[in-house]
């Protein structure tokens, strides 16, 4: 009776450790294919927060205080798309703008003029 106890023991023992060791040679689960860019929030809301990102050096809604940095307030959307262009492909001479406008895309780049365009000086 004893022994018959003990190698149901064993057994149960040996068979849960070999569970263990399959669970542990088993390939770990593929990560969900993230995409490397989640797609543009171009809702009012979002687009805001893109603006907010120039906010720092062209002001809040694109009033730059004091004016060392050119207001965006009011700027029509053409040129605005047009100026963010040329940054992009280095065709306008600057300090920081041409490595910024690479940040955005067409899409973002026309929702913020969008936006600045509507914002009053
Ligand atoms: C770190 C400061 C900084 C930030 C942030 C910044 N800009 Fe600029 N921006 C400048 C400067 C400085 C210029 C003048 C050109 C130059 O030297 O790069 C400029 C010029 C521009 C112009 C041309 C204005 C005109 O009257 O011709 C546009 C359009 C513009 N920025 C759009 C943006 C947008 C849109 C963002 C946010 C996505 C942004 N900038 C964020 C510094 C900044």
């Amino acid at each position: 009776m004893l022994t018959r106890i003990f190698s149901i023991l064993i057994i149960g023992i040996s068979s849960t450790l070999a569970g263990l060791a399959f669970a542990q040679t088993q390939a770990p689960a593929p990560a969900s294919a993230a995409p490397a860019f989640a797609a543009p929030n171009l809702s009012p809301s979002g687009v805001r927060s893109l603006a907010a990102n120039c906010a720092a050096c062209h002001g809040t809604n694109g009033n730059s205080a004091g004016g060392a940095v050119a207001g965006l307030a009011g700027l029509d959307k053409d040129y605005f798309v047009n100026q963010m262009k040329l940054f992009k492909e280095g065709k306008r001479e600057a300090t920081l703008m041409h490595q910024i406008a690479k940040g955005y895309s067409d899409t973002e780049i026309s929702a913020l003029a969008g936006y600045f365009s509507t914002q009053k000086k």
